[in-house]
Parts: structure tokens; sequence; C-alpha cells
């Protein structure tokens, strides 16, 4: 038994004037008003702790769109409770029973929840309603469709067996449960974190990004109506450090699924690591981290396209992207009518208020964000290696705003050339046009990170090179195109080195990751 392949989720375009677009108005309008107070939900139950937090809009930070309840310790140690509680009878469903929860869960938000959903990330997140539409709805439906077809994939694949025998691969769940740890960029990501395991019929305790509670709550709230089963999934916002030591301490601890920094994944790793020995199983750790995305550009390249490629790969979601390019490599006869086209594009981007649809670019995630990224802008400014050349201003007295900016340098060293900056800045190395080879090298030993990369070129021999010298730079590598936007079941994401376990996100390869497989061999007597 096999799902039929699902076509991706259809992006609908908030035209002027149509109703697609009123009836989101109306969502932004209802959620702009309201003021939720967000509780743990473990077990199927609300839980108020009282040890509250605000959930603002970035883009307006004195307006307040929800208090949320903390978890402390007792409370993890509840989640983590709740969800051995449900393993048994959910890791035992036939699979299709919970295909089917996932399913309806991708239902819901495709008809009935679309708008509102889409509203939450845009004010909750500060995303235009493009970027939200991408995200959650429909990057979030591909992953839970797409996983159902895959599973039923993965289940089928069964051994060969000689005659007299009968050998069989039963695709267990984790033994344990698995502590899903989601960012705030996209809510797509926070479901699947959850939802990838749960549909190979494992448990999960979520940690949300505090910047995203907002929407990843709605979801929880969705996950239920849809017939998730109490305590499959866990909610517990709150202190990361807090929720991570009652976590990686505890004796059912069988899997990690992350998507953040390098440095929050590597933290959690050790702790795991620490408490190896006391576990049931080895805990399967699957994460996604950080980059240093590129846009390696050869002189045979069109100039309009490597313009388009920078400000849209650059810019959107103001640089959130994990995939975001944030350096780029341009041979100097090409820089001057780049630089040209680059600046025509940035004249025309408007920013402000994600509830007006013609603003491109938004507001950054929160406070430390802004002043991480004016940090970075600022060190450019007073270094005699770079200059500002277009952007470079910041202003957080309403909302965290930072213009799109591109930085030239003469150094490839140069800090924001070589550190993940996590938003709109982009560093340009221009490199003289007779040291392609070494450029390319260059950019392949320079950053840590193997994520996303583009190389721009028409000449076939080029871009054989680049894809040969840069083989580790890039998990989703891309010739003639930007390095953002990758589709699910189209290209498969994630990258290797600094930047995570290249699990791919959304394709079998993850699935197998949350599954414990038994081989049965039984003798035909
Ligand atoms: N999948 C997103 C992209 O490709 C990043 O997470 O842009």
């Amino acid at each position: 038994f096999s799902f039929p392949k699902p076509i991706n989720e259809p992006v609908k375009a908030y035209a002027p004037g149509s109703s697609e677009k009123s009836s989101l108005k109306k969502a932004l309008a209802q959620l702009s008003s309201e003021e939720w107070d967000i509780p743990l939900v473990i077990g199927g139950k609300e839980i108020r702790t009282g040890n509250t937090g605000k959930v603002v809009m970035p883009h307006d930070h004195h307006h307040v769109l929800a208090t949320y309840h903390k978890a402390g310790e007792k409370e993890v140690q509840m989640a983590i409770d709740a969800a051995m509680k449900a393993h048994k009878e959910w890791s035992e469903l036939p699979w299709v029973e919970r295909a089917s929860v996932m399913l309806r869960v991708a239902e819901l938000l495709s008809t009935k929840y679309r708008y509102i959903l889409n509203a939450s990330v845009m004010l909750g997140q500060s995303k235009n309603p493009f970027q939200a539409e991408i995200d959650a709805p429909c990057e979030l439906i591909d992953f839970l469709r797409f996983s159902t077809f895959y599973a039923s994939q993965v289940y089928a694949d069964q051994p060969y067996s000689e005659t007299g025998i009968l050998n069989r691969m039963e695709y267990r769940a984790l033994e344990g449960f698995v502590f899903s740890l989601t960012p705030f960029n996209f809510t797509s990501i926070a479901s699947n974190l959850n939802m990838a395991p749960a549909m190979m019929g494992n448990v999960a305790v979520w940690k949300p990004s505090t910047t995203a509670i907002h929407s990843n709550y709605f979801l929880m709230k969705v996950f239920q109506e849809a017939g998730l089963p109490d305590g499959v999934v866990n909610f517990i916002p709150g202190q990361g450090s807090v929720i991570g030591k009652v976590v990686t301490a505890s004796r059912d601890l069988g899997g990690f699924h992350f998507t953040g920094s390098t440095s929050t994944f590597n933290t959690l790793w050790r702790q795991i690591g620490e408490n190896l020995g006391h576990y049931k199983s080895y805990p399967k750790i699957v994460g996604e981290t950080g980059g240093k995305n590129f846009i390696f550009v050869h002189p045979s390249a069109p100039a309009l396209d490597v313009a388009t490629a920078i400000v849209r790969g650059a810019f959107e979601y103001q640089g959130q992207k994990c995939s975001a390019g944030s350096r780029a490599y341009i041979p100097a006869s090409l820089w001057k009518e780049v630089k040209d086209y680059v600046g025509d594009m940035l004249k025309e981007i408007k920013m402000g208020d994600v509830q007006d649809f013609t603003n491109f670019v938004n507001a950054v995630i929160d406070e430390a964000s802004f002043d991480n990224i004016m940090s970075y802008i600022n060190y450019a400014k007073q270094s005699p290696d770079a200059e500002i050349v277009f952007g470079g201003n910041g202003d957080k007295s309403v909302g965290y705003f930072v213009e799109p900016t591109v930085i030239q340098t003469t150094d490839p060293m140069f800090k924001s050339m070589v550190e993940e900056i996590f938003g709109p800045v982009i560093t340009i190395y221009v490199y003289d046009d007779n040291k392609y080879e070494e450029t390319l090298e260059l950019c392949d030993r320079t950053s840590p990170y193997g994520l996303t990369g583009s190389i721009f070129a028409r000449d076939r021999y080029a871009i054989d090179m680049a894809f040969n010298k840069l083989r580790y730079a890039a998990g989703n590598f891309y010739i003639n195109d930007k390095p953002t936007g990758a589709v699910i079941a189209q290209q498969p994401f994630g990258g290797s080195r600094a930047s995570g376990t290249n699990d791919k996100a959304g394709g079998p390869l993850n699935l197998i990751r949350w599954t414990n497989a038994r081989c049965i061999k039984e003798t035909l007597v």
C-alpha cells in the first residue's frame, strides 16, 4: 500500500482586490486586536505556570500579541512523562492512521485556518504576506503531505527472502521520546521537527522559539483539532537552558531534532554526550544549524541575474533564512554593472510594517538580533578594509528595522565575510578575473559551514570547476539561481560541516532517522 505522490500546495498571490487578500486582511485585523494568553500543552492539557513572558510584534514592539507561560523543571518532567505515556499506543498504531492525522492537519491549514496562520506568522515573526505564505501554510503543508508519501515508501522497503524463509523489516519508532528544539524563522520547520518523528510513530517534547510562540501555539491547537492524541506532542515554551538540562538528563531521551544556531546544537550534543551510558539507546541526533552561504560569480555570468540573486537571496525575510546569501565573490569586470543593478533594485524596495503589502522588507526578529546585526555594520563602517555600498542604517524605536546593506571589502577574511550574521547584510569581495580557480578555493576554505551556495556562469567549464572545488561547501548547490527557496520534495534541504547533520528535511533520509529498525527472519517450516 503506497500513497500517491502529492503536489506542492499552490501559493496564493494576494493580488490587490482579490478575495484572498481581503480574507488575510480580516485575519490580521482580528489578531491585532486580541491578546492571547498562551499556556503549555502537556498530555493535551493546558497548564499556566504564572511565570510569564510577552510576545510582541517585531515591527511594532510596543504592541503585545500575547502573554505566554514558561515551563520550569517540573513541567518539563511532566511533558516527558506525558510523552512516554502516549508512546505505546501511538507507536503501535498502523502507520496509515498516523498519516491520516498528518493529512488532516494539512487540510485544516490549507482551508479553514489558512489566513489566520499566515496572519499569525506575519505579525509574530514579521514576514510580508508572500514570505509568510510560502512558509506557513504552504511549506508546512508540503512537509506533512510529503512525509506521509515518503513514509509509505520507507515502510514498503522490505528485504529479499529466499524460498522457505520470510525476511521482514519492522520500522519501529525510537524507544524513547524526541526532543524538538525549533527556530523562529520558519513555522513550517517548527511543525516538521515534531511531525516527521510523529509520522514514524514517535512522541515529542517541543520547545518552541520564544519569538515564534504565537504561530507555534496556534499550530499546536490545530494538531489537537486534527485528532493528534494527547501526549504525542507536548508544547513547552520556556528557557532553553532549563528545558535542555532536564531533557538531556532523561533516560528516555530517544532523539533530538533541531534547527537553530551551531553553538546551541553543539551545547546540546555535548550535554547528550555527557549522559551517554545513561540512555536506553543512543539518542539519534539530527540538526540543521548555521550557514555562511555564498554567491559565486564567473565573468561569463549575466550581471542582472546576479543582482537579482543578491537582492532576493540576501534580503528576503531580512536575511533570516538559514539559506540566505551573505557573501559574494564577484569578478572585477562585472562588479560595476552588478552594483548599478543592485542599486536600482534597492531604490524600489520599501521597508516597514507587514500590514502594508508593498513593504518587501520588514523588521528583524528582536532587539538582540538588531543589536548584533548593527554591530557588524558599524564594524564595517569603521574599518579601512570595508565600505558600505548600500544601506547601513538601523532604527529600533518603533520596530527592529535594519536597511538592506551591502558591504564591500578588500579582505576575503573580513569579519562579515566569514561570520554568520543572520540579517539583511551581504558582503562582497571583488576578485581579479584571472583568479577564478584560486578564489573558488578561497571560498571553500574561509567558512566552516556547508549549507547553501550559488554559482553564476554561462561557461560550462567554469560551472564544472565550481561544482568540483565546492563539493562540500554547500548541501544545496544552485547553478544560476539564488541560494534560497528550496521547495519540499524538489530540492531536499540541508548541509554538512558546521551546518548540521544533512539529513535533508522533508524527505526519506530524515524520516529514516526516526525509526529503530528490527529485522525478523522466519523459517517457514
Ligand atoms: N528551506 C529554506 C530555503 O531554502 C531555508 O530553511 O530558503
